[in-house]
């Protein structure tokens, strides 16, 4: 079997790294250089003459984060929304953006308050309404943006569908693939054109680090990007990009934790009557269930969502009782933690706006971790209880 075919456990412990070539060493280093000697003017080492433009380690990760999500290329930036910058960079003035409706409302707040003030315009879509995505386009739609499974409702958006719908206008498309990372879910081979990451959450996992990534296959898209890359700047450090490459390690292994953990909950949760409804595309009841099996076949994700009984005053018990889910924003990390929406991540979402996407006073999202489980079940008994 050669390299490009090894499965997905051997990749993310192997894919885009080599024994040290000056020492042998198995693990990469950081290389915690700003510089690099040069042996003549303008003669250096590959494409090392500046660590804004190139570091080995974050090199390393580029790789290994492009394997992952079976992508030829990957680039890496400080944070997440530093990477959707640089894909809004890539447009201009009078160019117009589809967004989905619930897309993360950091997303939200640096598309329309800082992209929108150099005029680029943004129309957000219900896109699991595939006719209401197929209305939004104008003759200016430049970049179909979109998150699935959506925060927090955890709706499913047909990536393939959705590509075809763009590509018929010549518009690319981009899907945050944090909710998943590749382990669960690779939109490149479902017809999109660049994946972004926030790594500070499943891909970095730890709650450490932040970082963002954009993973892609087209040569000419990823000199574009690479250029907005080094003249922006918006790079991670290596000793960042070196706790990324050591949580890719063991991603499949916390990944398929996180499933298991959090199919188990969603099932208790739903038998529980101080729940009203349970959120969780691996169940039945999920509106997408069909469509979450066929596009995530690593499985369903660590995300639950639910409606409590009681509204906000049910809700604020709840989460002031948890012993091991920390009350706390931020997801993906290997400890679960619990938040309230509309007081916490979306409370910059206008209040009739929350209500029209169902982030009501009784909604609560569980980043579920990978601690034992009848630990969490019996943590969230006693929270309801
Ligand atoms: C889905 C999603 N995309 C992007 C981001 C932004 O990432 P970062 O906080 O690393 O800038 C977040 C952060 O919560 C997120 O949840």
């Amino acid at each position: 079997m050669s390299k490009g075919e090894d499965r997905f456990g051997t990749r993310a412990i192997h894919a885009g790294q080599r024994p040290d070539p000056t020492t042998g060493a198995i693990m990469t280093p950081i290389y915690q250089t700003a510089t690099y000697a040069q042996e003549s003017p303008g003669v250096f080492k590959e494409d090392y003459d500046y660590s804004r433009a190139a570091n080995p380690t974050r090199k390393a990760l580029e790789r290994n984060l492009a394997s992952l999500e079976g992508a030829s290329h990957g680039l890496c930036f400080a944070s997440g929304v530093s990477a959707e910058a640089a894909v809004l960079q890539l447009l201009k003035s009078g160019d117009h953006v589809i967004l989905c409706d619930d897309v993360y409302g950091g997303t939200n707040r640096l598309f329309h308050r800082v992209f929108g003030q150099v005029g680029i315009t943004f129309s957000l879509v219900d896109m699991t309404d595939l006719d209401a995505l197929e209305r939004a386009f104008t003759p200016s739609t430049r970049l179909v943006w979109l998150e699935t499974p959506t925060n927090p409702t955890l709706k499913i958006i047909d990536i393939q569908r959705a590509s075809e719908l763009a590509h018929a206008r010549k518009a690319l498309v981009c899907v945050d693939n944090t909710f998943c990372s590749p382990y669960l879910q690779t939109p490149l081979a479902l017809g999109a054109d660049i994946v972004s990451h926030s790594t500070t959450k499943y891909i970095g996992g730890h709650s450490d680090v932040i970082g963002g990534a954009l993973l892609l296959s087209d040569d000419e898209l990823h000199e574009r990007l690479k250029f907005i890359q080094l003249s922006v700047g918006a790079v991670p450090g290596a000793m960042d990009c070196f706790l990324l490459l050591r949580s890719t390690k063991t991603l499949h292994v916390r990944m398929q934790r996180h499933c298991d953990n959090a199919m188990k909950i969603a099932h208790w949760l739903s038998e529980q009557p101080r729940v009203e409804r349970v959120i969780y595309p691996g169940l039945p009841s999920h509106p997408q269930f069909a469509l979450a099996q066929k596009q995530m076949p690593g499985g369903c994700g660590g995300m639950v969502t639910i409606y409590v009984k009681g509204g906000m005053d049910a809700a604020r018990t709840m989460l002031e009782k948890t012993r091991l889910f920390t009350i706390a924003e931020s997801l993906g990390g290997v400890e679960s933690l619990i938040e309230h929406p509309a007081i916490m991540t979306h409370a910059s979402v206008p209040a009739d706006q929350r209500e029209i996407l169902g982030i009501t006073d009784g909604l609560v999202r569980l980043s579920v971790g990978i601690e034992d489980v009848d630990d969490l079940i019996s943590d969230l008994d006693q929270a309801l209880s």
